[in-house]
């Protein structure tokens, strides 16, 4: 899929199977940040604080309040007073009946956003980076039979082919609110170069995978992303947060 990232319309209707996904640049300026950080609530401004790197901390925080800002969009409420609850593994969701889910995933200098109306949704972005061993974690973390067609494909395919694998796995699995503890290998994914994103099987049922979509997205250049939606179909919507 090449979809394009349009800026967004002044009214956001989401209807009940609509998902949009907002690509977010974290690289903002010290003015801008500094207005960012208004809209984080103290618990937010603590954990920011203890990121090691100015740079981690500035991302997380644009990141942060950018998440405030769009869901406040949908919500027609003040970014700053919305308030979160936490699953058993820490994934974000709004407390109390809103009627949105949302998943956020960064990476570098970029951020993805999905929001959708009532299924549970996960995004995973990854910047290409060339400086890991991929064969490692294939070996380590993919399903048997995704490490034999891995293995098979041409050296100049396994970097797309590995980011592909990755970034649907992981969006599968933080839909269900878990990370990669959870098992990168119970789900199998569709991920040569030009096949149709799809999840193949889960835990072994292919019916089970059939109530579930997976969408490759192509956010900025060098980064690949996925999305997953615990639902058959869905339509998408791309959105670029203004830099
Ligand atoms: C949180 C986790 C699910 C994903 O981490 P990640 O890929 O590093 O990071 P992402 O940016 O995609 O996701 C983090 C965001 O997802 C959300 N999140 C946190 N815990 C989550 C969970 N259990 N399920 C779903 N979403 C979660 C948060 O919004 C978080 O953003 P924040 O850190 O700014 O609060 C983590 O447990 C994990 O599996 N990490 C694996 C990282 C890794 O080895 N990557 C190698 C890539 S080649």
């Amino acid at each position: 899929m090449n979809e394009v990232w349009l800026p967004p319309p002044p009214a956001l209707g989401l209807a009940q199977g609509d998902v949009h996904v907002w690509q977010i640049g974290l690289e903002r300026s010290p003015t801008e940040l500094a207005k960012l950080r208004g809209y984080l609530n103290e618990a937010e401004q603590v954990r920011a604080a203890r990121y090691y790197f100015e740079r981690d901390r500035n991302r997380f925080t644009v990141g942060r309040a950018i998440l405030r800002k769009i869901l406040g969009l949908y919500l027609d409420e003040d970014p700053a007073g919305l308030t979160f609850s936490y699953g058993p593994q820490g994934k974000p969701a709004l407390a109390g009946k809103t009627g949105l889910e949302f998943n956020l995933s960064n990476s570098h200098q970029a951020a993805l956003l999905a929001v959708t109306t009532s299924n549970p949704v996960g995004v995973d972005i990854e910047y290409q980076k060339d400086n890991i061993s991929m064969s490692d974690l294939v070996k380590r973390f993919f399903a048997p039979v995704e490490i034999e067609t891995f293995n098979n494909l041409p050296a100049a395919q396994q970097p797309e082919a590995f980011f592909n694998a990755w970034t649907r796995k992981e969006a599968y699995l933080k839909a269900c609110g878990g990370g990669i503890s959870i098992g990168l290998d119970r789900v199998v994914v569709t991920f040569v170069p030009g096949e149709a994103a799809r999840i193949v099987t889960i835990d072994g049922s292919a019916r089970e995978a059939g109530r579930w979509s997976v969408a490759a997205l192509n956010p900025y250049p060098d980064y690949r992303a996925a999305l997953a939606l615990e639902s058959p179909r869905f339509d998408l919507k791309c959105w670029q947060w203004p830099d």
